[in-house]
């Protein structure tokens, strides 16, 4: 998904050398050069989006794209080398190791253990026993201002289905480009053909399957 926000999560970084994004496909947008004091990547994160007017709960409930798909080990294994993240719980260490066993291999796993394939709340569940797989789902169980939101969503599957029809609505309505200034997809992971190049609405898309 290319949407401004799962780029601005995906591409930022937090680290010793502070905080930066890379917002553009190798392009250089914008970098914010440090993280505002943070106790982890979720400052990071939660300064990123705000910029795109996404509050905390817009985060912990888009991060629920995690719940289905897969990860690869250079996604997560800074968590395992040089040493083990202490907010790993060490069973969930220990089966990551078997998937990456040395750092940069090409292997994935799952990222909702409990049930990688439905759309559910057990992306949550996984966070309060420590096994999300990225860092920044992790984080959003170490952070004061977004656990509370984590574990309402473990223990309520409604309420968080109610809040990703918000959260999402709304991130679907940022950056919208209109007419030719962009496309719709016809397949998520590649630009279009160019003979459609121009699908502009989804009633070009619909009309184009006609053809
Ligand atoms: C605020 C929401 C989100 C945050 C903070 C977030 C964060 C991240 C991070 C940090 C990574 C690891 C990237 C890396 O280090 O290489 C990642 C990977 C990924 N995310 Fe998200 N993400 C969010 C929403 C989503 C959504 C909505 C989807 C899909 C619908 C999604 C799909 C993926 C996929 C497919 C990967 C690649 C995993 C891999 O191949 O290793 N993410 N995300």
């Amino acid at each position: 998904m290319r949407s401004p926000v799962v780029v601005a999560a995906r591409e930022g970084r937090c680290d010793e050398e502070g905080f930066s994004g890379d917002w553009g496909e190798g392009e250089s947008q914008g970098t914010v050069s440090r993280c505002p004091g943070s106790p982890g990547p979720g400052s990071a994160l939660i300064t990123s989006l705000a910029q795109l007017n996404l509050n905390t709960t817009d985060l912990v409930t888009l991060s629920s794209g995690h719940t289905i798909g897969i990860g690869h080990c250079t996604s997560f294994d800074s968590r395992l080398f040089p040493s083990q993240d202490p907010t790993l719980n060490p069973p969930f260490a220990k089966n990551l190791y078997l998937t990456c066993p040395v750092k940069n291999t090409t292997n994935t796993t799952v990222n909702d253990i409990r049930t990688p394939n439905l759309f559910d709340n057990k992306y949550y569940v996984d966070l309060l026993n420590r096994e999300g797989l990225f860092t920044s789902d992790q984080g959003l169980y170490g952070d004061s201002r977004t656990k509370p939101i984590v574990t309402s969503f473990a223990g309520d599957q409604a309420l968080f289905f109610q809040n990703f029809v918000y959260s999402m609505t709304k991130m679907g309505q940022l950056s919208v480009l209109t007419g030719n200034k962009g496309q719709i997809l016809r397949n998520c992971s590649a630009i279009n053909p160019s003979d459609n190049h121009f699908l502009a609405t989804n009633v070009d898309a619909d009309e184009s399957k006609l053809f």
